[in-house]
């Protein structure tokens, strides 16, 4: 069965570690608008080199930019099975593109999570977040160390840190979604789609609660396809 998810919340909620879970259960391709910009920018693309300096100061990448390089992803044959949008849409206007272009296709969302934290626990998630450069793996040097520092333990690659990653980038960070992107949030619940955990709990209680409403999902859907 078909499975589109948006993942949302602010900056440090849990959206790539839940997103890595989700990926593992549930086989459905992960797109991270924020690894895709990073991506572009490591490989010094046109693109990459545009979308650097909004990324740098907190800002968002211009609507354009991400709404064409989303839809591109979207048409790739991994996506049949259902996708996990990470970090998109951000602003109303990406949401409504987006709802146009996907709706009565099997790429319309059936399932919005919506990860709500409070502010003081981000900031400390955020400046201890380590990534690795091969695999994408995160980790936090306070809640999820790597088992050797600076060392993946899936993959062994080297860690580091996001340049984005400091407090006045994660301050607009935090505006811009308070602003732009609490909007998409009124908009998908007032289609019922959005499903509310509270990512403040460890990241096992957090992935359990995800998953009850994913499994939920599944098993409601499931009859209805049978019957
Ligand atoms: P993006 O990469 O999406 O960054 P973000 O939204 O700021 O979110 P983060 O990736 O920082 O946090 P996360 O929620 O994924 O948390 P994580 O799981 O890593 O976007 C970056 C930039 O790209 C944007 O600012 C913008 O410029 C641009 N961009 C992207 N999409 C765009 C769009 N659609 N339009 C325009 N521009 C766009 O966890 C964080 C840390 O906390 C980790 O260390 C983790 O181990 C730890 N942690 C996670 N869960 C828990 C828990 N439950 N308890 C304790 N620690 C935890
Ligand atoms: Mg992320």
């Amino acid at each position: 069965m078909k499975l589109n998810i948006l993942i949302m919340g602010p900056a440090g909620a849990g959206k790539g570690t839940m997103s890595e879970l989700i990926e593992k259960k549930y086989n459905i391709a992960h797109i991270s608008t924020g690894d895709m910009f990073r991506n572009e920018i490591k490989n010094n693309t046109q693109l990459g080199q545009r979308a650097s300096e909004y990324i740098k100061q907190g800002l968002l990448v211009p609507d354009e930019l991400t709404i064409e390089m989303v839809l591109n992803r979207l048409s790739q044959p991994d996506c049949d099975n259902g996708y996990l949008l990470d970090g998109f849409p951000r602003s109303l206007i990406q949401a409504n593109v987006f709802d146009t272009k996907v709706i009565e296709t099997p790429k319309d969302v059936n399932l919005v999570i919506n990860l709500t934290v409070d502010k003081e626990a981000l900031i400390d998630r955020i400046v201890n977040r380590r990534i690795c450069r091969k695999c994408g793996a995160v980790y936090n040097i306070n809640t999820l160390p790597p088992k050797q520092e600076g060392i993946c333990d899936e993959c062994g690659g080297e860690l580091y840190q996001r340049a984005d990653d400091n407090r006045e980038s994660l301050e607009r960070r935090m505006q811009s979604y308070e602003v732009e992107t609490t909007p998409v949030l009124t908009h998908y619940k007032r289609l019922n789609l959005v499903h509310d955990i509270n990512a403040s709990q460890t990241i096992e209680k957090v992935w359990a609660d995800v998953e009850k409403v994913i499994d939920e999902y599944l098993a409601q859907n499931t009859q209805k396809e049978e019957m």
